[in-house]
């Protein structure tokens, strides 16, 4: 884990969650308008137990890009991809939340433009999905302000007290695809997460292995 990973933005800086945040963590987590938006798994209340195992990494694994939202001095959200795993491994799920004293004024539309291009860029992806309570036009309005197109819904999928409620998907797709990834990967070439790094930074850094699987094996060559 890059514990230095810093990104900065127009008022903004998103890093590394750190220990000494708990108490700006509770102060904006701990509110019943946040979760209304987010999974069942955010909790309402959100205690200090809740907040410390969160910062312990024993909600969401913070070996991820789980970053902090620091505004004026204090950490108020966090936004995080989940990368997929095997076949998924270059598409992520995105989630975010921010503070409701800070909501309204196009805070999360310009953290998200920031976040997702370099988290595309940087583990690579070429797919990042988000899902959206249809009770959430905000956040649906974050996302397609920043190239994300929205697919479809999957119809009934979230039972809440008020009852059935359908999600909404959408995704960005390229950066690295689009550019280097999947030439690269139909010409049998470089898989390995490092070689996609360069070739989705860099179309003609490309690296022709004996085969797919001796590349997979050894990331030096
Ligand atoms: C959703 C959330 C991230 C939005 O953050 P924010 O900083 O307030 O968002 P912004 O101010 O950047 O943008 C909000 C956009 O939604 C629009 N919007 C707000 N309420 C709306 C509504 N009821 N209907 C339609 N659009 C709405 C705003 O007008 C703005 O769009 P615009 O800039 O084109 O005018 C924030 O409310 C939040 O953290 N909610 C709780 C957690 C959550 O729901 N996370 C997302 C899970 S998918």
């Amino acid at each position: 884990m890059d514990e230095s990973l810093t990104l900065h933005g127009d008022g903004f800086v998103l890093r590394r969650w750190r220990q000494d945040d708990l108490d700006a963590l509770l102060r904006h987590a701990n509110d019943p308008l946040v979760p209304r938006g987010l999974s069942e798994r955010f909790p309402h209340p959100c205690t200090r137990a809740d907040g410390e195992a969160f910062l312990a990494g024993r909600v969401v694994d913070l070996q991820h890009p789980v970053l902090a939202i620091e505004i004026d001095g204090q950490a108020c959200g966090t936004i995080a991809v989940r990368p997929g795993q095997g076949e998924r491994r270059f598409s992520a799920e995105l989630g975010y939340w921010i503070g409701s004293a800070y909501w309204g004024r196009g805070w999360m539309t310009r953290i998200v433009g920031t976040y997702v291009p370099w988290a595309m860029q940087t583990l690579p992806l070429y797919r990042v999905q988000a899902t959206v309570l249809d009770t959430n036009p905000a956040s649906a309005r974050v996302l397609l302000r920043n190239g994300f197109v929205e697919e479809g819904c999957s119809r009934c999928a979230i039972m809440r007290p008020d009852g059935l409620h359908d999600l909404r998907v959408l995704a960005r797709v390229g950066g690295a695809g689009r550019s280097g990834l999947i030439p690269a990967m139909r010409a049998g070439e470089c898989v390995c997460q490092a070689h996609l790094y360069a070739a989705g930074r860099q179309i003609r850094h490309r690296h022709r292995h004996r085969s797919r699987v001796s590349c997979i094996a050894s990331t030096s060559t």
